[in-house]
């Protein structure tokens, strides 16, 4: 009898396992295929026309979840880097190999968290004149700059969470604006950021980076949130936009996309006041092989620059604060690089301390992650000659020309896109 029982209640205790198991292994698969079914991709994708994918599907990143700071890539900063920036007395110097210093001796907690290093406490000058001692002789502006050099983390004022969720991006036009500049980011839209699908299946999309206006200036803050919610690209920063601050701005455009659009294919970095071709950016782009695209930072190329000594001008750098060469850099006006070089640069900016000139920033970090610039002729950041300037022929075979105001602009691309123009 009893040996009957425990033999009934093995079977039983069996079967009953082995229907949890059958069970759990099929809704397994089916949350798998669910998984797979919301992943979009270009074969699935039938709302638009088929998608001349550049970087094929044993290459194509799966549409991946945002990379936290703490998720970075391992990073390796380039010996030519570190050789051609000067171990001397400047201030920059220091601090970059002090970081650096820091890079090499780093225990997994600071590789893991590097935004952890920067404290934002506003030094004084004061308390900046023991390192700099001349430092009352810079530029006022240069004083901000450098009591707020360790504050990388300003909150998000507008964001726009769903810019890159629906399809593959191909290129985003990401472009520094300022608040006032409402006319410029109109014409903008309308002409060469404008979003959609281009030939070939290509999805663009634009985002134009923001700070603040400064106290003095009347407050532009609720106009600026009903421009966000109308158009549904702007990013806006609680920071002063300043000139000085634009390493700021790109840094936390960096962590935005790692956030928001891991995944586009290349960004197009410039400014509001420039006439992009984008159907010949689409065409460049797409034109490139698999290793060109995947370490693309290309533009006009300034080469062999140092610092401006003469305070009276924009670019001025004082002696004291860097002394070295410039490494070659892709003009701000507007450049290109490949997104999957996005997490690294925004990893190594951890190690580089932010610089006054932005575009001489970015020189420094694709240098400092091995990536050398390639010149593209057709991005004339110092403008044609004047006789050519509003002729569209003439443009359509540039990809880029600085500068035009909103009228030139309108005027450029509806000419380049008449059926009347015969060039
Ligand atoms: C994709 O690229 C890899 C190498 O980059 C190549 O071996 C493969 O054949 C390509 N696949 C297609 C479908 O083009
Ligand atoms: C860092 O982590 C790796 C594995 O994650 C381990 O092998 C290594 O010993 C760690 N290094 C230090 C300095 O803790
Ligand atoms: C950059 O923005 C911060 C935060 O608003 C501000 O304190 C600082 O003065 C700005 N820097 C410059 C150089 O304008």
């Amino acid at each position: 009898m009893r040996k009957k029982y425990t033999k009934f209640f093995i079977v039983a205790v069996a079967s009953c396992l082995c229907f949890v198991i059958f069970f759990s292994r099929l809704t397994d698969v089916e949350r798998t295929q669910r998984d797979l079914a919301t992943i979009p991709s270009a074969a699935t994708d039938t709302s638009s026309k088929p998608t001349a994918v550049l970087i094929n599907t044993t290459k194509k990143k799966t549409k991946t979840k945002s990379v936290t700071p703490n998720e970075l890539p391992p990073l390796t900063i380039s010996v030519k880097f570190r050789n051609d920036i000067p171990k001397n007395g400047a201030f920059w110097n220091r601090k970059l190999h002090s970081l650096l210093r820091q890079f090499d001796s780093g225990n997994n907690e600071t590789h893991r968290e590097p935004h952890k290093k920067f404290h934002c406490q506003p030094e004084s000058l004061e308390l900046l004149q023991t390192n700099i001692q001349d430092i009352h002789s810079y530029p006022p502006l240069y004083g901000d700059f450098l009591k707020g050099m360790e504050c990388r983390d300003p909150p998000v004022l507008h964001d726009q969470p769903g810019k890159c969720a629906s399809d593959e991006i191909f290129l985003l036009f990401a472009i520094k604006s300022i608040p006032k500049h409402f006319e410029r980011r109109q014409a903008v839209r309308e002409t060469w950021g404008r979003e959609g699908l281009y030939e070939n299946g290509l999805q663009v999309r634009t985002v134009f980076l923001l700070g603040r206006s400064s106290a003095d200036d009347p407050s532009l803050d609720k106009i600026i949130s009903f421009e966000a919610q109308q158009f549904k690209d702007l990013l806006v920063w609680d920071f002063h936009d300043t000139f000085y601050n634009l390493t700021l701005k790109e840094h936390v455009f960096f962590k935005w996309m790692l956030d928001r659009c891991p995944q586009v294919s290349f960004i197009f970095k410039g400014d509001d006041d420039v006439f992009a071709n984008t159907q010949a950016i689409l065409n460049h782009l797409k034109s490139l092989d698999p290793a060109q695209a995947s370490t693309l930072y290309t533009g006009q190329i300034i080469s062999d620059a140092t610092p401006l000594r003469d305070p009276k001008i924009k670019y001025y750098v004082p002696q004291s604060f860097y002394e070295g060469p410039y490494p070659p850099y892709a003009g701000g006006g507007g450049f290109l690089f490949s997104g999957n070089l996005l997490p690294s640069l925004y990893h190594v900016s951890f190690y580089i301390p932010f610089y006054p000139i932005d575009d001489v920033y970015n020189g420094m970090s694709f240098k400092a992650i091995g990536i050398t610039p390639t010149k593209h002729d057709g991005f004339k950041t110092f403008d044609i000659r004047e006789q050519d300037r509003e002729n569209p022929c003439v443009h359509k075979d540039l990809l880029l020309v600085h500068q035009r105001n909103p009228q030139q602009t309108m005027r450029l691309w509806r000419n380049m896109h008449s059926s009347m123009l015969t060039c």
